[in-house]
């Protein structure tokens, strides 16, 4: 079953949003596999976002991800990636569609609230930046068959 980092950013947390972000994409069906809150480093920072180093939006994003404790969480699911990113919305919350958490909640590319993996291989390496493999649970859950076809 695929799986997704999503990471509630510090906007989010100084906002009072946690709950709120994380309750929109636990309610599509996808299943929490583990959660923590964590104060990113640089170094954390830097490895999370490599793919961004040398953009000129680095400095101020590394900044910003580091500059409050965040709570990640990983969540499993059919097309786990693409539904987290579905319901967080296109980068620039501005922009991005009513119904979504970037929609609805934000204004601003650089305060867009959450994080999530763009694709299952950068999922599984960012998870592994976040968590050690015993901190993901693996359970089912009596609704399942109700959410996935293939579950029963
Ligand atoms: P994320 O990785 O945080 O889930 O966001 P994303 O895939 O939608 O966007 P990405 O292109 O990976 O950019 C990572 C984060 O960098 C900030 N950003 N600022 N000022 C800018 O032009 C700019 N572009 C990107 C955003 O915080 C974005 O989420
Ligand atoms: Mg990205």
């Amino acid at each position: 079953m695929e799986r997704t980092l999503v990471l509630i950013k510090p906007d989010g947390i100084q906002r009072g949003l946690t709950g709120e972000i994380i309750s929109r994409l636990e309610r599509t069906g996808l299943k929490i596999i583990a959660m923590k809150m964590i104060q990113m480093d640089e170094s954390l920072a830097k490895r999370h976002y490599s793919i961004h180093q040398g953009k000129p939006f680095f400095v101020g994003l590394i900044k910003y991800i580091t500059s409050c404790p965040i709570v990640a969480v990983v969540l499993e699911g059919r097309k786990a990636v693409e539904v987290a990113r579905k319901v967080m919305g296109s980068t620039d919350s501005a922009a991005a569609p009513a119904g979504t958490i970037r929609g609805d909640l934000g204004i601003d590319m650089g305060r867009n609230l959450v994080h999530g993996s763009d694709a299952p291989a950068s999922a599984e390496k960012e998870i592994g930046l976040f968590f050690n493999p015993g901190e993901l649970y693996n359970y089912s859950r009596d609704i399942d068959k109700w959410i996935t076809e293939s579950a029963g």
